[in-house]
């Protein structure tokens, strides 16, 4: 059983923690190059750029559901919900501040991403895209824990 559970040193958590935070550079890479699409605008809406909207919003969905198995897993948010009246900021940021708005970035590029798709004018599938992305990537740039952040540190790749 040890060995089923821990392999190498691995287990669930780890294992979680490294594609969450691999899984944030791609929802980055999938933001930025929809948004440069989306600025480039056009004047045609075209295949690619239907791509990078669909893409970059599975991205975000993926990042979320690792996100959300993470948090039941994470020793770090047990220890908050344990005790979240006499809890460090730091667990405060993870077991409260960074759930809250990574989803709701993640809300705004669903949002943005269906209301893209339903668009007529690809004037307005480019505007609307662009505006709902360029939302969520500002507040996942201040929700992520870079090691320069002001809230929490964590490393730019995951290596432990
Ligand atoms: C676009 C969305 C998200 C991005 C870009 C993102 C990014 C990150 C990054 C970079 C880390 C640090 C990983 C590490 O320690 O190596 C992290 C940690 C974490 N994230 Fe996210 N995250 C997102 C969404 C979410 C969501 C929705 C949840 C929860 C529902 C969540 C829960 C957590 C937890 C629990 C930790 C680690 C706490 C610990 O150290 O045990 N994340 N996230």
């Amino acid at each position: 059983v040890i060995f089923r559970k821990s392999f190498a040193g691995m287990n669930l958590y780890t294992v979680l923690l490294f594609l969450h935070s691999c899984c944030r550079w791609l929802v980055l890479g999938g933001l930025i190059y929809a948004i440069y699409r989306g600025l480039r605008g056009g004047p045609v809406f075209t295949k690619t750029d239907d791509r990078a909207r669909h893409i970059t919003a599975t991205l975000a969905h993926v990042q979320l559901c690792i996100g959300y198995i993470l948090y039941f897993n994470s020793p770090l948010v047990t220890y908050f919900r344990a005790h979240f009246h006499e809890a460090n900021f730091e667990a405060l940021f993870f077991g409260l501040i960074h759930i809250s708005l990574m989803t709701i970035s993640v809300v705004l590029i669903s949002v943005g991403s269906s209301l893209a798709k339903r668009q007529e004018a690809d004037k307005a599938k480019f505007l609307t895209m662009t505006t709902f992305y360029f939302l969520a990537l500002l507040i996942i740039f201040i929700a992520i824990p870079w090691p320069f952040s002001p809230l929490a540190h964590r490393p730019l790749l995951r290596t432990f």
